[in-house]
């Protein structure tokens, strides 16, 4: 929390480096490798083997100075690297606002997209560059890199959201996004099978 700026947080000026995918000033950068990922990837063993291979950094994110506190208003620069792991792509944990609240991610760079499950219903939006993606309140998401670059995008949400990623491990998100033949295609979440 020492990253994060004292209160009451005053008026101030973010500098957003598209190019390098950074905020200044910055706040505290959580860097999520394989084996955080732990019971995420349908394939358990492609996950064993890829934890083998190095643990390598799967996503990173890069927080400004404003706390994740109630009323307040942070943002979040997450990074996803490109690879596939068992035929699923490179992808965030995933989670639910516990405080079931909205929040906006817009594309910087690269190519992938938002996955949504509120339950019962998934949807997906392709996320590119200049593509703001609507997160309503109450659908759990997760971020995934589909191309072969890493993958930035902007994350801005109300500070009292939390991050429940109980949900996800319990209720899964809908649909898997998988690889085949170099195109993607959407499984579902607990059998892997073709919907
Ligand atoms: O607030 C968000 O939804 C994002 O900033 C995510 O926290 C970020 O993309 C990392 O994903 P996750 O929290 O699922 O690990
Ligand atoms: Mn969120």
């Amino acid at each position: 929390m020492s990253d994060y700026s004292e209160l009451p947080v005053l008026p101030m000026s973010i500098r957003f480096d598209h190019a390098a995918g950074t905020l200044s000033p910055a706040g505290p950068t959580l860097t999520r490798r394989m084996s955080d990922l732990e019971g995420l990837f349908l394939d358990q063993d492609a996950w064993l083997s890829a934890l083998a291979d190095g643990d390598p950094i799967v996503y990173s994110v890069v927080s400004s100075r404003v706390p994740e506190i109630d009323r307040e208003l942070p943002q979040s620069i997450t990074t996803i690297q490109p690879g596939v792991t068992g035929g699923e792509f490179w992808m965030t944990k995933g989670h639910q606002h516990p405080n079931h609240q909205g929040e906006i991610y817009l594309g910087i760079s690269g190519s992938g997209g938002l996955l949504m499950f509120d339950g019962t219903s998934t949807n997906w939006v392709d996320m590119t560059p200049g593509t703001i993606g609507y997160i309503p309140p109450g659908w759990a998401h997760r971020s995934v890199n589909v191309g072969k670059e890493p993958y930035s995008f902007l994350a801005v949400y109300p500070g009292g959201a939390g991050h429940d990623y109980g949900w996800v491990l319990e209720h899964g998100l809908g649909q898997r996004v998988c690889t085949e033949n170099d195109g993607v295609v959407f499984r579902d979440y607990f059998t892997g099978a073709r919907p």
